[in-house]
């Protein structure tokens, strides 16, 4: 989705920016621009497609002059991608520059009370009208904070906003309602962004602003204000991330980078949370009695981190016999969910920032319900809003297409399942001793499967140019399925469906054809002989078959025509195993048909709209 950056410093903004904007490229875009103050008016560049596109415009910001600027990375919602539809938005009499990331609801109103004033437009984008805003209320008060005020008053729906203002050439102005803007404090440098992630070179000090917090930004100074414009002090964060998280280090691409980052992620996330056999979890206020008035449990998030949740289904079940329900988030808050103080929520987001989960969580706050998030992204609106936070330490996730932040989360669910079994006394000491020593082993069990990259990679070049391919599993695999099954038509375009074995043929299995490949995980020990059968069906109507088995077990060798073994584990940590060739056979047929591996067509890394 769109990227905003904003620099005020002592050096030329306009490559700043570029690179800035380059660090928010993985979050999917179409068209970038920025704008820059040159001390008596505003210069800006903007172009539809690559930011290679606007660094040969302005010849890597030569062409662009001054030391305050604004940037954006451009995700089409109101308009096709082209030049004139790309941020930054200019006011008619050019004195003042928006960059926009969010959806106004309000803009055709407001376009039409513009319109009356004899304000003019040259986009389809609802940003502009916020440049015509900004422009009609300085003109009535001459006062920028004041108009920014105004602005914040008028404006529905969500934005994170940078604001150039040419009577003003030593600031900017920024604004946040639920979209992402983070504040970096360096040394002759201040800066806001949509993550942290381009201000990483200048600085590590960051704050989180929340809603409705209006900022001006100078190279020396910054001031932070509220709605009635007063002044306000925020927390600063130091953000332990260094650059070099967030670089490639040596990778074709950061998804396979993070693919191979899985053991350490892994091992960051559970070790600090283990301590002397029993499992320690920070920022979390559940007490026995509150768990044991829990009735339901529902857990709600989108794609990926929705996919941890339907393992978690499975694994809380099993481990607290509360009823659990897995939801999408965009689905949840319109079907009028039963909700009330004994519904425990748990919200999964990698990024903190997606639309649809703030909004269902928000929704589930509403009604009274305790909600816990599982996060990565530090200071997050999910993590800041949420009763409690348990972190993903999975470090910057840059690829589109997630794989740390996934197992991250799988372990933080294991954590939370095991830590309510023991609160519940729902599981026996030993069985959670035995649990808590086979996720110490996971890290390390991951090292070894991924040592056998190779014969996934081969296994992919035999198989990458498939039209249609089946993921099928029963239990715990069926839930890994959906996620082998996302991972795969999001970054190679091969169409793909994840099915419950025993549900293909209910009407499915009529597109298995000769050939078809089906992807059949069997690593589920107590179903491995009922999904074999499932496998015995597909392979009579011609499917090519693929199975994923647990090493030692050779009961899918006698039907599948190739296998690819994982170690073994306790059923309920398998799927942190079993996941992995899976995103591996992605990676590797992606890569076989020349895809865009890190920046898949059509999507964005953090989904701020509904
Ligand atoms: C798929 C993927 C997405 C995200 C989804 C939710 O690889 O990354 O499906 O899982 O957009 O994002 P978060 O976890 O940031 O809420």
């Amino acid at each position: 989705m769109c990227g905003i950056v904003g620099y005020a410093g002592v050096n030329e903004a306009a490559p700043v920016l570029l690179k800035g904007l380059e660090k928010l490229e993985y979050r999917g875009y179409d068209s970038a621009g920025i704008a820059v103050l040159n001390g008596r008016e505003i210069e800006f560049a903007k172009a539809a497609g690559k930011l290679q596109v606007l660094r040969d415009l302005t010849e890597e910001g030569a062409t662009v002059h001054g030391r305050i600027g604004i940037g954006h990375t451009r995700w089409a919602t109101h308009g096709e991608p082209s030049d004139v539809n790309a941020h930054p938005h200019v006011s008619n009499s050019g004195r003042f520059a928006v960059v926009h990331n969010g959806i106004i609801e309000n803009y055709q109103q407001l376009k039409a009370m513009l319109l009356g004033k004899g304000f003019t437009f040259l986009s389809q984008t609802d940003t502009e009208v916020i440049a015509q805003l900004v422009e009609y209320y300085y003109g009535k008060c001459g006062d920028m904070l004041e108009t920014m005020c105004r602005i914040v008053g008028k404006l529905e729906g969500s934005y994170a906003l940078g604001i150039l203002c040419a009577d003003q050439p030593d600031r900017f102005y920024a604004v946040r309602k639920d979209s992402p803007l983070v504040l970096g404090l360096g040394e002759g440098a201040n800066l806001v962004a949509s993550d942290v992630s381009p201000m990483l070179a200048y600085t590590q000090r960051v704050c989180y602003l929340d809603d409705q917090e209006i900022v001006v930004l100078q190279a020396d100074n910054v001031a932070v204000y509220d709605i009635n414009g007063e002044r306000i002090e925020k927390e600063v964060t130091v953000i332990d991330w260094d650059v070099s998280a967030a670089e490639k280090g040596g990778y074709e691409h950061f998804m396979f980078k993070e693919i191979m980052e899985q053991p350490q992620s892994l091992q960051k996330t559970i070790s600090p949370r283990l301590q002397d056999g029993e499992i320690v979890l920070d920022d979390f206020h559940i007490t026995r009695e509150r768990l044991e008035d829990f009735r339901k449990i529902y857990i709600v998030a989108c794609g990926s981190s929705y996919h941890v949740g339907a393992v978690g289904k499975y694994v809380l079940e099993q481990t607290t016999r509360i009823p659990v329900e897995v939801d999408i988030a965009s689905e949840f808050r319109y079907r009028n969910p039963i909700i009330d103080e004994h519904t425990l929520m748990i919200v999964i987001s990698q990024s903190g920032e997606t639309a649809d989960t703030i909004a269902a969580m928000r929704e589930g706050k509403r009604q009274g319900s305790h909600v816990l998030a599982i996060v990565n992204v530090l200071g997050s609106t999910i993590a800041r809003e949420a009763d409690d936070v348990l972190y993903t330490w999975a470090g910057p996730e840059i690829a589109v297409a997630t794989t740390k932040a996934y197992s991250t989360q799988l372990a933080v669910i294991y954590l939370l399942a095991l830590k309510f079994a023991e609160l519940l006394g729902t599981m026996a000491a030993e069985e959670r001793a035995a649990h808590y020593q086979a996720l110490q082993q996971l890290p390390q069990q991951m090292e070894s499967l991924l040592a056998e990259k190779e014969e996934i990679q081969f296994m992919a070049s035999q198989l990458y140019n498939k039209h249609s391919i089946f993921f099928i599993g029963r239990n715990l695999d069926y839930a890994v399925a959906l996620e082998g099954s996302l991972k795969l038509k999001e970054i190679s375009y091969i169409h793909s469906e994840a099915y419950a074995g025993g549900e293909l043929k209910h009407g499915t299995i009529s597109l298995i054809e000769q050939g078809t490949l089906v992807v059949t995980l069997a690593t589920h020990d107590a179903l491995v002989d009922k999904i074999k059968s499932n496998a015995e069906e597909v392979k009579a109507r011609g499917a090519y078959l693929l199975a994923v088995a647990v090493r030692g077990d050779e009961r899918m060798a006698e039907v599948a025509d190739a296998v690819f073994y994982v170690p073994r584990t306790l059923p309920l940590l398998q799927p942190s195993l079993t996941v992995l060739p899976l995103q591996l056979f992605s990676y590797y047929v992606a890569s076989q048909k020349g895809c865009s591996i890190d920046q898949p067509k059509n999507l964005a890394k953090s989904v701020t709209v509904e």
